[in-house]
């Protein structure tokens, strides 16, 4: 006899992370190529060593200070803030939150890999909207996508893997089309590297519509990945329900405190943003100059729509000792996130030397 497991894990696709390869420069997951700042790793030195709540105690649960900060750095009230470990978990949280067996969930395709994974897990049905030709997340067939049943829609700008942003005005034409009762997560984990002008500020809508949240990572532009600390701002009654569905615990101290630590010494970290988005057009521009289609990137990322040539250019790529992110499939493409000047030409060099 062996375990039963629920049958919805048999069709679950597993989240495929970014690989490390020793010797090879890895620019598969969308980090921050630079060091930590020094505020930030002593932070986390304090936090470790600290006399009466060091980690021999358990985080605190609420991670009122960090909640204090986010407070002060987005403008929302504290009761419209949550935090989470990672914001991949607390798009887990807002499934969990929103949407059960029967109930759907929308978002573009392809976009952010978790989102038809943490909507299975919870045993809604994902509903995957393709994006257009032009790589855009098609917001007038995601609002045609909504039925009686949908509960939660993912909008991610810029979108993961496109690179592409929708405008303010678009969504304002969308967030209109979408029931009151149906919870529409803008998700902003690149928002620090979009210059776009016409992009939106999630947090205008997160702050004047109760059914409209945003999302947000210290993952990317803050170089905090492997702590997990993400955020989301919303109604309150909406907060309230994803801090139900959450883990106890999850967000731990080291993490809390570089947060706080990473989000007081932003002006030392814009320049790092403003030199990925320069090195993003100097490689967008590259590409393209060598026949490649590059749909334009305001992430800290570009995209290379190869469809069934991304495994042969992956693993081009990959002798190079260059990591990227390929999806190999129908839909999909390689991702290739924006390192170093020099890691990038070595990327460039690679893709310059690919036969198609
Ligand atoms: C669009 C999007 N949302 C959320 C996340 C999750 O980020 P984290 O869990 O590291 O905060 C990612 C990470 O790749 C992402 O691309």
């Amino acid at each position: 006899m062996t375990v039963r497991t629920r049958t919805a894990l048999d069709t679950l696709p597993a989240y495929a992370p970014g690989r490390s390869v020793p010797g090879a420069i890895k620019l598969a997951s969308n980090e921050l190529s630079f060091p930590t700042l020094p505020a930030v790793a002593e932070a986390i030195s304090e936090a470790v060593a600290h006399q009466s709540a060091g980690i021999n105690r358990y985080p605190d649960n609420g991670a009122q200070a960090l909640v204090r900060k986010l407070a002060e750095h987005t403008g929302a009230p504290e009761a419209n803030i949550i935090a989470g470990c990672g914001s991949v978990a607390l798009c887990q949280q807002l499934v969990q939150a929103t949407a059960e067996h029967g109930d759907e969930v929308i978002f573009g395709w392809r976009s952010f890999e978790a989102y038809p994974i943490v909507t299975q897990i919870t045993g809604a049905t994902p509903i995957r909207v393709p994006v257009t030709a032009a790589h855009e997340l098609d917001l007038p067939a995601m609002a045609a996508a909504i039925t009686p049943s949908t509960r939660l829609i993912f909008v991610c700008t810029p979108n993961n893997p496109t690179g592409t942003a929708i405008s303010r005005d678009d969504l304002v034409t969308f967030l209109d089309a979408v029931p009151d009762d149906v919870l529409v997560v803008v998700d902003e984990a690149y928002r620090e590297f979009d210059t776009a002008d016409s992009s939106p500020d999630g947090l205008e809508f997160a702050l004047s519509r109760p059914n409209v949240l945003t999302l947000r990572t210290l993952s990317k532009a803050y170089g905090l990945a492997g702590l997990r600390v993400g955020y989301a701002v919303g109604d309150q009654q909406v907060i309230k329900s994803l801090s139900k569905v959450a883990i106890p615990f999850a967000l731990n101290s080291l993490a809390q405190a570089a947060a706080v630590a990473a989000l007081s010494v932003k002006a030392d970290l814009a320049p790092r943003w403003r030199q990925v988005v320069d090195e993003r057009d100097r490689v967008t521009a590259a590409l393209r100059a060598g026949g490649f289609e590059v749909p334009p990137s305001q992430a800290n990322f570009v995209w290379l729509p190869l469809r069934e040539r991304a495994t042969a250019f992956a693993a081009h790529c990959e002798e190079h000792k260059v990591i990227v992110r390929s999806f190999p499939d129908a839909s999909g493409g390689v991702r290739v996130t924006i390192g170093s000047p020099a890691e990038n030409d070595v990327f460039l060099a690679a893709a310059g030397s690919f036969s198609r």
